[in-house]
């Protein structure tokens, strides 16, 4: 962040720093935090799942470094994790609000996005 230029090669003053490295620490403790004592709290809730997220572990040789291909293949852990923060998100909402309107990919505010 120190060293982060924009395209005028300007960068960050000491107070922008200061908000980005406390947005960090909120950002990035308070939701993991939240995320994970629910997952705590719901596993031990339904042991059934326990056990199917235990047999899914037993893959995994626990001797060896966690890499990300075998995170991305922990595919019931992530259904897991995403049901606990539907059931209890660790953000209640958001904040920000929309300063003027825009065009993204074909859709302004007269349409809707249909999925
Ligand atoms: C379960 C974990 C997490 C959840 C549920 C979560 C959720 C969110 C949400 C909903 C927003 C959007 C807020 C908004 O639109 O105003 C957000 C933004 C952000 N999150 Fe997370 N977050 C998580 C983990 C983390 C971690 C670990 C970090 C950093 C180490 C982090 C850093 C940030 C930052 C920097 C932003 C602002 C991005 C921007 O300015 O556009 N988050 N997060």
């Amino acid at each position: 962040m120190i060293q982060a230029r924009d395209e005028d090669g300007q960068g960050l003053s000491q107070e922008e720093l200061k908000d980005n490295v406390l947005l960090m620490l909120f950002a990035g403790h308070e939701t993991l935090t939240s995320a994970i004592t629910s997952f705590c709290l719901l596993t031990a809730q339904h042991p059934e799942i326990t056990a199917r997220l235990r047999q899914e572990q037993q893959q995994w040789d626990t001797d060896s470094p966690l890499t990300l291909e075998g995170l991305r293949e922990m595919t019931y852990l992530e259904q897991v994790l995403t049901e606990v923060m539907r059931l209890i998100p660790p953000v209640g909402g958001v904040f920000r609000s929309v300063l003027e309107t825009c065009e993204f990919g074909g859709f302004g505010d007269d349409k809707v996005l249909q999925i």
